[in-house]
């Protein structure tokens, strides 16, 4: 008996342990309604420059699936909703499905979610009835090959799914949508799938720009709205629509469903009507939103609660018919050229220098790593540097000269140091989002000399892309592995004693 209570226990330590440590994620959605994209080869190599580690798309492209074999990179894949009758009417369709779209690339391309049918209130045809029944049958195609843990099965909701969202509070669903959004509820919340919405600021501001204010939208609002049923305060209107979400799902009794943002995002131009679409405004919404949910906040509702959202878009996308800021969504233009720039790592804005060359006294510059940054923050960027950063490492291993002192700001100012020559010594090649430092003096000591400029210039021309890529995945990976270790640990200990 005890031992059955100590194993269950240990085991949803366990789970409670990796959930806890996953933390929010940022991802990208890439929509490709458009004729002049890059190829999907080129898009897998600028996503992996800008160490962008999530990504939506729409459908199971081949070609997209193939990019991102062997990438790291995990991918949201969607079956449109026109596929949606051949899928809800029989098994035998989403079984060859997988087998013929996801399984050949699975699971060297990572695949974590799909999403049947997207926005399906706002489809002309009965995407809505046919919803439900599609979601079923592939998660029965799932669970015949056993992949129905590792893929989860959601599918996509425009805010039109709720009849109230103000005050948050009163939050609630439209009754019309009643006949397939309780069966869609049962289904999340036994699977436990997240509830994917689609959330923008931008079109309520538009939309009403008496009644918003455009830093409410963008998160730069000091003032609070308060909700009087709940006297929670806000101070942006994404929390206050995730919350309007959160309570519409409440009012059903269905509390244990986690919320996931499958888009949101902020158009860089628009028509002359839409004075709010600039490229400040969209950094500026993109930034934040990134700080905001990589920190853990959570919304006033469910503070600290994990929150995973998707940008919208990669690119700019040429064919998306409507007004001028339809088109203009993306982070990137087709010639793969930053429209402006954004951080994932939510330490804000990497500005490229017009006048990047710092030069200290005789000319020569160091770059070392920053006292006033976090252990996990400098293990990232360290391990980033010496790994995709190629910058040699071997002078800082056990018995080499740059070893002693063994401290982690010690090792990290060698591999800084070294990338930052290698690319040019440029500002943005001593950034590591925010973890480096430029110095005049020579930080050598001993015999663990550190390089100077000029020493090696190879590399000169590829330091933009990479700045503000320090990588966190590294070392959140290797929280994760020393988690599972330990509990494994604790586990077997306690069978031990069993
Ligand atoms: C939509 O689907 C429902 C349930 O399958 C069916 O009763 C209804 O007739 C369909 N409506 C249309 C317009 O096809
Ligand atoms: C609820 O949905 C129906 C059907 O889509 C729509 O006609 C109605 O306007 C919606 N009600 C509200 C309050 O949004
Ligand atoms: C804006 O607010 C006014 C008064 O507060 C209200 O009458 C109006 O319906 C609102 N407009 C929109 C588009 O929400
Ligand atoms: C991040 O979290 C801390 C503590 O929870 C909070 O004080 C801070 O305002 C948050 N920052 C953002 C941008 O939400
Ligand atoms: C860049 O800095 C150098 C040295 O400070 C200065 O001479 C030069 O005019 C600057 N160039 C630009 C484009 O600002
Ligand atoms: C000038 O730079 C060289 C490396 O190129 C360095 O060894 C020397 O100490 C520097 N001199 C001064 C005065 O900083
Ligand atoms: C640490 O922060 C303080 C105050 O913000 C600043 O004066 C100092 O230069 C920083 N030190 C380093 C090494 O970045
Ligand atoms: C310069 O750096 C590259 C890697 O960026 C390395 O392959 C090459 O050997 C280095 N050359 C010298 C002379 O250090
Ligand atoms: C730039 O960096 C990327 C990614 O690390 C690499 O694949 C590419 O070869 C580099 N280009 C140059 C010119 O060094």
């Amino acid at each position: 008996m005890a031992t059955v209570f100590k194993l269950i226990f240990a085991v949803s330590m366990l789970f409670t342990l990796l959930v806890f440590c996953r933390g929010s994620i940022v991802g990208v959605c890439y929509g490709r309604n458009a004729d002049d994209l890059p190829t999907p080869d080129k898009v897998a190599e600028l996503v992996q420059q800008h160490n962008i580690k999530y990504l939506r798309i729409y459908d199971s492209n081949i070609q997209v699936l193939k990019a991102f074999a062997n990438t790291g990179v995990e991918l949201m894949v969607g079956i449109p909703n026109s596929d949606l009758l051949a899928l809800s009417q029989f098994q035998s369709n989403a079984d060859s499905w997988l087998k013929n779209s996801i399984l050949p690339y699975y699971p060297a391309t990572k695949i974590t979610y799909i999403t049947v049918g997207a926005e399906v209130t706002e489809s002309p045809n009965n995407a809505s009835a046919q919803v439900v029944p599609a979601m079923h049958n592939v998660l029965t195609a799932l669970k015949k090959v056993g992949l129905h843990r590792r893929i989860k099965v959601s599918s996509t909701h425009s805010l039109g799914v709720l009849s109230r969202s103000y005050p948050p509070s009163a939050g609630a669903f439209n009754s019309s949508h009643a006949f397939f959004l309780k069966p869609m509820l049962e289904f999340l919340a036994e699977n436990q799938s997240p509830f994917m919405i689609n959330i923008y600021p931008y079109y309520a501001y538009r939309d009403s720009p008496n009644n918003v204010s455009l830093d409410y939208a963008l998160f730069e609002s000091s003032s609070e709205v308060i909700d009087p049923n709940t006297g929670l305060l806000y101070t942006n209107m994404f929390d206050a629509q995730i919350d309007a979400l959160y309570f519409a799902l409440m009012a059903l009794n269905f509390r244990t469903i986690n919320v996931m943002v499958t888009e949101t995002g902020w158009p860089s131009k628009g028509s002359p009507k839409e004075k709010a679409a600039t490229p400040d405004n969209a950094q500026t919404y993109n930034t934040n939103l990134i700080r905001h949910v990589i920190n853990n906040s959570g919304t006033p509702a469910k503070p600290g609660e994990e929150l995973d959202v998707y940008i919208f878009s990669l690119f700019n996308e040429n064919r998306k018919p409507g007004l001028e800021s339809e088109r203009n969504w993306g982070l990137f233009y087709p010639d793969q050229t930053s429209v402006y720039n954004l951080d994932f790592k939510g330490r804000g804005v990497v500005d490229v220098p017009k006048n990047s060359t710092f030069t200290g006294f005789n000319g020569t510059t160091w770059c070392i790593a920053s006292s006033n940054v976090s252990q996990l923050d400098l293990q990232s960027a360290l391990d980033w540097a010496c790994g995709p950063g190629n910058v040699d490492c071997s002078a800082i291993q056990p018995s080499q000269p740059c070893f002693e002192p063994d401290t982690l700001i010690s090792h990290a100012s060698y591999a800084f140091n070294s990338y930052y020559q290698q690319n040019g010594a440029s500002d943005v090649a001593c950034s590591f989002g925010g973890a480096g430092v430029k110095v005049d003096k020579d930080p050598s000591y001993d015999n663990c000399l550190y390089m100077t400029t000029g020493t090696n210039k190879t590399a000169a021309s590829n330091t933009t892309a990479m700045a503000s890529t320090s990588s966190s995945s590294p070392s959140q990976i290797e929280v994760f592995v020393w988690a599972s270790r330990f509990l494994l640990m604790t586990f077997l200990g306690l069978l031990n004693i069993a």
